[in-house]
């Protein structure tokens, strides 16, 4: 398949980086068309980026032009890395002039005809696309990919729905990453916690929800499952750890749900995927993990690592799960989603 062009909203920030990143060698797409704020326009990206990854920058990136935001030039397949508040109308106005966004972005996660997409868990919900279609008369459309920390958590609830999932709660630790570039002041963090994390936890409550639910009657129907979240930020550079018990009806063991773990597979792993780890969940029997500098990486950053799953003496099980927040929580979750859309016929790459 020749190599298709992509664009990038938001290319300058953290995870416009970790795109370029995952886009600079994909065997479907080219990094060809990169775009920011008014601050960054018009200057080659090697001097608006602040460029932060260990990864180089491509002499080729480093001298293409920041473009503005503005939809017509921009290829049909337009990854968004956006503040929130620019892209609520920046995105639409993509859409509507006939680009796939596909978007990192909290503003239209929770819209009922945007798909929340992590395509090992709920592939089917693309069919939201026809309803979208309808519903907003865009030639172009909106995806989503959830919340850095939600992607973790769905991802090891999803294998549980089948023991009855009723109830999670959630306490996280958030690596500094995760607030953009930046982002949290040194002399806040170094050496310290910080409880709390704007809009985070009612994402988490809400999202996983969506995610989980089922795709029927042209909408989607919110997994009853209660979520309580609590977040902190941790000084860990990438990884967001999270600490998760969880109530399930019919009382699995502790091998049961490690057993349930190692089985969990989906579509991306069916069709051979360029980004798809080879497990979405890998389980570690090791009492000291998983820890974010050793495991958040796994398989380029694609892979949640789980372990530590025993009884718990207040709901029936618990165990700490890592995912790398800004590629399986950010870019590297939204390149999947792309390569899912194309291996499925919602874009036809014309
Ligand atoms: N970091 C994570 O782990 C993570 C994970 C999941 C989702 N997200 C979401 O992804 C988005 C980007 O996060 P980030 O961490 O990369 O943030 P960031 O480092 O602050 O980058 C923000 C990007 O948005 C651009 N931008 C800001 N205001 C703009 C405007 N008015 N018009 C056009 N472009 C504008 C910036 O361009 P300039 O450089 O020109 O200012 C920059 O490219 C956010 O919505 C965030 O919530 C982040």
């Amino acid at each position: 398949m020749q190599r298709m062009d992509v664009g990038i909203l938001g290319a300058t920030g953290m995870v416009g980086q970790q795109f370029i990143r995952q886009l600079a060698a994909h065997p479907w797409f080219r990094p060809a068309w990169l775009a920011a704020s008014e601050r960054s326009e018009g200057k080659r990206y090697g001097e608006a980026a602040s460029w932060r990854l260990s990864w180089p920058l491509p002499d080729e990136i480093a001298s293409t032009p920041v473009k503005a935001c503005t939809p017509g030039s921009a290829p049909q397949i337009v990854f968004s890395a956006l503040d929130a508040a620019a892209a609520n109308t920046i995105e639409p106005e993509f859409a509507r002039a006939g680009h796939v966004i596909v978007s990192n972005t909290r503003s239209f996660r929770m819209d009922p005809v945007v798909p929340l997409l992590i395509p090992e868990v709920n592939a089917d919900h693309l069919q939201l696309l026809e309803v979208q279609r309808r519903a907003r008369g865009w030639r172009g459309a909106i995806v989503t990919n959830p919340n850095c920390s939600t992607v973790v958590l769905s991802m090891a609830l999803a294998p549980l729905r089948q023991f009855g999932l009723k109830s999670v709660m959630v306490t996280t630790m958030q690596a500094v990453s995760g607030a953009g570039y930046p982002g949290v002041p040194s002399l806040d963090i170094l050496g310290n916690v910080i409880p709390w994390i704007s809009g985070e936890e009612e994402k988490i409550e809400s999202e996983t929800q969506k995610i989980l639910g089922t795709f029927e009657d042209d909408g989607v129907t919110a997994y009853p499952v209660v979520v309580s979240a609590q977040t902190t930020r941790v000084p860990v550079v990438d990884g967001h750890t999270l600490s998760i018990s969880v109530a399930l009806d019919t009382k699995p063991s502790p091998a049961d749900v490690i057993a349930a773990f190692g089985a969990f597979t989906g579509r991306p792993q069916a069709l051979g995927l360029p980004s798809a780890p080879p497990r979405p969940i890998l389980y570690l029997d090791q009492p000291n993990r998983p820890q974010p500098r050793l495991d958040a990486g796994r398989d380029g950053g694609m892979t949640v690592t789980i372990g530590r799953v025993r009884p718990c003496r207040v709901l029936d099980l618990k165990f700490i799960a890592l995912g790398h927040n800004t590629i399986r929580g950010a870019a590297g979750a939204a390149v999947l989603n792309a390569e899912l859309m194309i291996a499925e016929g919602a874009i036809h790459g014309d």
